[in-house]
């Protein structure tokens, strides 16, 4: 037995693979729970703290929360606390460490969570930090195909949508990976998944994800074409006959500079009706919502649909994750696997007499919050760069900083 009791969840990169398991293992247990209310968080407190628009994880950790038998404080809209008058995300956690006994923190600035985390007395969970990452989403979304499929390991899945400023997929992406997953990405012009998380995924887990413009474009691949001779047309409406599960995102509207670039990047993939009655049997076609008009309405009611199901699984697993990092129960980590993820300690650079030196990325929250020193990592699989301890965004080793 061993307990996450006091650890943070700011990264899918805080856990390692078999305290994901076990996190899921107690989800099952807790699926028991999901109406009532259980007698396990007796006294405790939970403050979801969130600078941007939610209505599923908020409501579900809430949700979660209550089940569990504990109490909730909640910021849903934070122009009407303090933060109005200018107060950090420092400041603003040190205060409620002394109101509740664990932070659920969602803001726009990448690395956000982290701050909190390094602030905060108490554990803190990342409930989205931007288009960096949702590590709680990714766990609810291993959830749902460990237990619509039946295993979590070796799974082929596309990721569709907005790969650039979606930050689900990101921790997705790197969670699969480290499950053994085969990862296609399907992403409009400019929408890519970032270069530095594509070359992390090779270096650090051996994963190269096949990447498509269009849901049709990897229909005419060879793949296809090879089990159906002679058949060339795209026929994009079979899409999913090629994968464990298709994972659509919306395009982040709210991550885009202008109007116009943001209407030049939607309407370009959709799930259809003809492509679920096409579909593998197993197929699962999976959304983190809310969704824009990546899914058609008349899909809702097919099984193969899981999106629905999907959001109601982070009430058990964000019951799980609560009650684990609160102390309240004890989870049960499995035997290591050879090659598995275990998190290691940062190889940090050290910068004091670099003050000048700042993360280049405009939404990094050290960008914001000044009285955060920039603190960077050497990055492994990259020589000659740096990435920010905060966002990860890498940028080239400043001339003058000494390499290790
Ligand atoms: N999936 C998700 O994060 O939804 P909300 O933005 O509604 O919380």
């Amino acid at each position: 037995m061993a307990l996450l009791e006091g650890r943070d969840l700011t990264s899918i990169f805080d856990f390692s693979d078999r305290e994901i398991e076990a996190v899921f293992d107690l989800a099952d247990e807790m699926s028991k729970h999901t109406r009532g209310r259980l007698g396990l968080a007796d006294g405790k407190i939970m403050s979801t703290l969130f600078y941007e628009p939610s209505t599923r994880t908020r409501l579900s950790f809430e949700s979660a929360m209550l089940r569990l038998g504990g109490e909730v404080i909640s910021v849903a809209d934070t122009t009407v606390t303090s933060v109005k008058k200018g107060e950090t995300i420092a400041d603003t956690v040190r205060i409620i460490e002394s109101y509740a006994d664990i932070i659920v923190i969602r803001n726009p600035l990448e690395g956000s969570a982290r701050v909190a985390a390094d602030y905060a007395s108490i554990p803190v969970i990342n409930a989205g930090d931007g288009p960096h990452e949702h590590p709680t989403q990714t766990l609810l979304d291993l959830y749902t195909i460990r237990r619509e499929k039946g295993k979590l390991r070796d799974v082929n899945v596309a990721l569709v949508g907005d790969l650039r400023f979606g930050r689900t997929v990101h921790s997705l992406a790197f969670g699969l990976a480290r499950f053994g997953a085969k990862v296609t990405c399907v992403a409009p012009r400019g929408l890519e998944m970032p270069a530095h998380l594509l070359a992390r995924l090779d270096k650090e887990f051996g994963c190269r994800p096949a990447q498509y413009q269009s849901l049709a474009e990897i229909v005419t691949n060879a793949e296809v074409v090879k089990r159906r001779p002679g058949r060339q047309r795209a026929l994009a409406s079979e899409v999913l006959t090629l994968f464990d599960a298709v994972y659509v995102t919306r395009v982040q509207k709210e991550r885009f500079e202008s109007e116009e670039a943001y209407r030049a990047a939607t309407g370009s993939y959709a799930i259809t009706e003809e492509m679920i009655r096409r579909a593998r049997p197993d197929a699962l076609v999976m959304h983190p919502l809310p969704r824009v008009d990546e899914l058609a309405y008349g899909i809702d009611r097919d099984p193969r649909a899981v999106y629905f199901r999907q959001a109601a699984y982070g009430v058990p697993v964000r019951m799980a994750l609560a009650s684990a990092l609160l102390g309240l129960r004890a989870v049960r980590i499995g035997k290591a696997r050879k090659g598995e993820y275990k998190p290691k300690p940062r190889r940090e650079v050290d910068f004091r007499k670099f003050s000048n030196v700042r993360c280049s990325n405009g939404h990094c929250v050290t960008n914001h919050e000044t009285y955060l020193a920039p603190q960077f990592n050497f990055v492994d699989y990259a020589p000659g760069a740096i990435a920010c301890a905060y966002c990860e965004h890498e940028m080239p080793m400043p001339a003058g900083v000494p390499s290790e």
